[in-house]
């Protein structure tokens, strides 16, 4: 496919959002297709959440335009908020009702009728294995188990497009996993997902393409893959007498086993596969 064929789904130009005079994002253009799972992978203070309330109608951008499916998110502003649903970094569950009072309600004032409400709830905590915790309240339960009962809030209408911000944060590795396994489940069934993280494996397993943004702006994008091949898969990592660390990238496990044949035998070595963190160090000279 070329270009003008690909079938984006939102397409954010330079976007700049200011807080007095400070750009909290400088410029940052970027296409996301349909059906894809995008990652948007930065250390904290990037610009992360304020591109998500940009892209979200939450926050008008200081310049730039957005389009949702093609259409201007500020001037469609009704028919763009239907396309999307937003989980932010903090969530907004009321603690002292049920899970079934929170996702009923949520529904309601989404303008779904109680009989689609109930089907649609079913439907999606049939996904996202919540069936048997409806009653429970909220404040019952643990960080990884809110997190599902605000995805499933935020995908009650049938959003084409699923913002989260930070889904993993505060979540143990179980709950990481499952949740990983939830997300790919809601874009099987055709949701494109928008997530933000600053984990890097999260970005490397999870999405299909990552954008890599710093103080505000892209500092690149592409499939993990792509982006490691930039440098080279396989890193060598040598230990100096200062303490300092030469690493060279090779193409292949092979061609750095046989440079590391002539490393000083006093000096120790790292073989590994190359990662997006590597790819981030590389282009800022700082770690995420
Ligand atoms: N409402 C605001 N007013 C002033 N500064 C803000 C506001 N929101 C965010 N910022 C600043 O903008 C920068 C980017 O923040 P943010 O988008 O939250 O980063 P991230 O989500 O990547 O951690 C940070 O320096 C932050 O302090
Ligand atoms: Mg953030």
């Amino acid at each position: 496919m070329n270009e003008t064929e690909r079938d984006y789904i939102i397409e954010g130009t330079e976007l700049v959002k200011r807080f007095k005079d400070m750009r909290a994002v400088d410029g940052i253009s970027l296409k996301v297709c349909r059906g894809e799972i995008y990652g948007f992978l930065g250390p904290n203070g990037a610009g992360k959440t304020t591109t998500v309330r940009m892209l979200t109608t939450m926050d008008p951008p200081t310049s730039g335009t957005i389009l949702i499916d093609g259409r201007d998110a500020r001037t469609e502003y009704l028919v763009t908020r239907r396309q999307i649903g937003v989980i932010q970094q903090q969530n907004s569950l009321e603690k002292d009702i049920s899970v079934r009072e929170n996702i009923m309600h949520h529904a309601l004032m989404q303008g779904l009728s109680v009989a689609e409400s109930k089907k649609r709830m079913m439907e999606l905590c049939e996904i996202m294995e919540l069936t048997d915790r409806l009653d429970m309240l909220v404040e019952k339960l643990s960080g990884g188990w809110k997190r599902r009962v605000s995805i499933v809030c935020s995908m009650i209408h049938k959003p084409a497009i699923l913002f989260l911000d930070e889904p993993t944060t505060g979540l143990d590795t179980q709950s990481r996993n499952l949740l990983w396994k939830m997300i790919r489940e809601l874009n099987r069934e055709g949701t494109t997902i928008f997530l933000t993280t600053h984990y890097i494996f999260e970005a490397e397993s999870l999405c299909n393409r990552v954008g890599i943004i710093n103080k505000g702006r892209m500092v690149a994008e592409g499939t993990p893959w792509e982006l490691k091949m930039r440098l080279g898969p396989i890193k060598l990592e040598v230990e100096r007498g200062d303490g300092e660390h030469d690493v060279t990238y090779y193409p292949d496990r092979a061609s750095a086993k046989k440079a590391a044949e002539s490393v000083p035998p006093e000096s120790n070595y790292s073989i590994r596969a190359t990662n997006l963190e590597d790819v981030f160090l590389e282009l800022t000279g700082r770690s995420i």
